[in-house]
Order: structure tokens, then sequence, then C-alpha cells
């Protein structure tokens, strides 16, 4: 028998429809993948030397649990001149892809009968990992009427002196929304009036197509309860190496390292080298990446807003759409269902992120024009 916790543990559906996918296409079948979120170009070449030279230098040993020195160094220094705040070695944890920042923060912050408040829709390892704490869940809902933001007065009404933690993200995924100023400011004073803790998931703030990415460390009110985390993967295109990392307090950090000594040791040694590099060598390709990302937004939602039933916002950030689809007439799970069978185009329902995402379908345009004009096409004919 299974400890009673798996049965609290959720999953992120996107990994099951991408398996269904490959699945049909090895009977044959033709798919468009709009589902699995990340970026379909290559990591830039300078990145891939520097890790073979890594290798060669033998960077091939255990570290410290915490990431290894030169690395905290870099990616502290990063996070000092794009956020414009102060940042030591000592505030950082690198770990295998950001996720585990998630798992880690919640597990060492959150204990059984406290509240988390996370967006729904939003990306489903929140609520999953608040469930299999034992914490009470607390969504704030993203409103497609504010452009996928929340009701400041609603959340308010939700934060209270249970409230743990508070879990943000911008951009968005899967909405591609981002927050204002007013958004995060507003999260700041709240978390310092109710002594609660802030994870900023920051993870897409370099994919970015209008403005300046605001982040939660433009409130420094709010610095000494903030996680700010950060990752490799969907700037340099780089979710397979497994690179993370975030800011935090000092003796969180203490507590983050010794969860992962306890779990994954510590992050692989030349993977991190490869970080170094993304981050202080040329920044061209993924500047690249982001243009033609934007190029894509555009195509895929003109191309939607064509096809009758569906309606799109125009995001400002991540690589997601989150078209609303009520006038179609299907729930969202049976348009997944019925585009994966019947046109061969794989999205999501955007009931995988959570229950407010009924009514919406997510699509990733992480994928080349070419397709992306295919997957219109297919959705327009069987609709
Ligand atoms: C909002 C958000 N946070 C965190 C992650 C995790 O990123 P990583 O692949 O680096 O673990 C993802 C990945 O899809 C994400 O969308």
């Amino acid at each position: 028998m299974l400890a009673e916790r798996m049965k609290r543990l959720g999953t992120e559906t996107a990994f099951e429809v991408l398996a269904r996918a490959k699945a049909m296409e090895a009977e044959g079948r033709d798919i468009v993948h709009l589902e699995i979120g990340e970026p379909d170009f290559d990591t830039p070449s300078n990145i891939i030397d520097a890790t073979v030279k890594a290798l060669r230098a033998g960077y091939t040993h255990y570290g410290p649990s915490a990431g290894l020195p030169d690395t905290k160094k870099v990616f502290s220094e990063f996070l000092a001149r794009d956020r414009g705040v102060e940042v030591k070695p000592e505030n950082i944890v690198v770990t295998p892809g950001a996720k585990p920042i998630l798992f880690f923060s919640i597990l060492a912050l959150v204990d059984e009968g406290d509240e988390v408040i996370y967006p729904n829709p939003g990306f489903p390892i929140y609520e999953s990992v608040i469930n299999f704490v034992g914490a009470k869940p607390v969504p704030i809902p993203l409103r497609e009427e504010r452009a996928f933001s929340f009701d400041l007065d609603e959340m308010k009404g939700l934060v209270n002196d249970k409230t743990k933690l508070i879990i943000v993200n911008s951009p968005q995924n899967p909405t591609g929304g981002v927050l204002t100023p007013e958004d995060m400011k507003g999260i700041a004073e709240l978390a310092v009036k109710h002594d609660a803790w802030i994870l900023s998931d920051e993870i897409y703030s370099k994919v970015i197509y209008e403005g300046k990415h605001v982040s939660m460390y433009d409130y420094p009110e709010a610095m000494d309860r903030t996680i700010l985390l950060e990752g490799h993967s969907k700037t340099y295109a780089m979710t397979g190496w497994r690179l993370g990392f975030a800011a935090m307090p000092v003796p969180l950090a203490e507590q983050i390292s010794k969860l992962q000594t306890n779990s994954t040791s510590c992050t692989c040694s030349f993977t991190q080298m490869a970080g170094i590099e993304a981050l202080t060598g040329p920044q061209d390709d993924s500047r690249k990446m982001v243009a033609e990302f934007k190029v894509r937004r555009d195509l895929i939602v003109d191309g939607l807003n064509e096809i009758p039933g569906f309606k799109c916002l125009r995001p400002k950030g991540a690589f997601y759409v989150f078209p609303n689809i009520t006038e179609i007439g299907m729930k969202s799970k049976e348009l997944e269902d019925h585009l994966l069978e019947k046109a061969g185009v794989a999205g999501l329902s955007g009931t995988s992120f959570g229950e407010y995402g009924e009514g919406y379908l997510r699509f990733s345009y992480a994928n080349s024009q070419e397709n992306i004009r295919k997957a219109l096409a297919k959705i327009k004919e069987v609709l």
C-alpha cells in the first residue's frame, strides 16, 4: 500500500497528453504538438561548447548542495544587475530545473493546515504540492477581463493570518498574462501585513514582448520574505539540461540546501558551468528566439480569432495562448480530446491548470510557423 500522502499528489497533464499524442504518431497519425511548454529551438552553441570544455576540465563530480561557488556568484550578479537590487552568492540556491525550488520552498515553509494562495489557472505543480504537504490550497482566480490578472480586492479577501505563502507567476503559464506594478506592489504589501512568504515564479522573465518585466524584487519591502525563482529552461532553450535557481534570505537558503542534500545532493556540475556561459556569454540567440516567438504569437492569435467560437487575447509574455472557447459549446476537456482525435492537434484543456481554466484551451506556440498554420487549418476544418 502506498503512503496516504500520494493520494494528494497531482501531476502535469502536459506530459500525459504528450505521451498520448506520441502513441498516436507511432500508429501513423500526423500530430501537431502545441501541448508541451518548451522552446523548439536548440540550446545556443556557445553554451554547448562551454559545457564540453567543462566536461573535459573535470566538472563531473559532486559539488556543494547549494551550488558551485562560481555559479552562485554569477547567478547572484545576474539577478543584482537585472533586477537592480543587492543579491549575494549566499542568497542563491541552484537546483536541477526550477521545479525543485517550488517543491522545496513549500516543503520548507508550509505546515499542515496552513493556507497557500496560488494563481488559478496556474502551473499545476503549485496546487499539487500544496495538497501534498497537507496545506489548504486557496486559489486566486485570474480573470480574462483583466488580461488574466487577479482582482486585488479579491486577493485581500483571501489573505488572512493563516496564509503562509502567496505564489505569483509573471509572465504567466498558462495564460501568457503579465502582472502590473500595482498587482505586484499589492501582493508585497499584503505579505508584509500578514507576515506571509512570497514565491515569485519569474521563469519567463525574458520571454516578454511588450514593456519591461515587473519583478517582485522591484518591491524591496518584501525582499526578506521573497523567494525569487529564475531558470535557464525557457530563456536559453535548456529544458532537458535541468537547471534552475532562486534567490532568498540566507536562513531559508540554508534549509533549502539541506533539502537538496537529502534528495538530489546537488545540481549536475557541468550543467552549472553551462548556466554560467548562458548568463555571461552572448545573448543574441536568446533574443532571436523571443523575436520569433512574437511573430508566432501574432500568427496564432490572429488565426484563432478567425475561427468561429474562439476568442483569444494577445498575451504579453511566455509562449502560450489561452483562448476562450465557451461559444463552441463543448467543455474544455471534451474539446481537447476532439481536436487531438479529429484534427491531430495536441493542445491542453484549461482545466489542466485548475478549475478556473474551464472554458479555455492552452496552446503553446513554441512550434514552427508552418506547424502553427497547419494546426489552425486543421482546427478550422474539424469545427
Ligand atoms: C511557471 C513555471 N514555473 C516553473 C517551471 C519549471 O521549469 P523547469 O523546467 O526549469 O523545472 C515551468 C515549466 O514549465 C513553468 O511553466
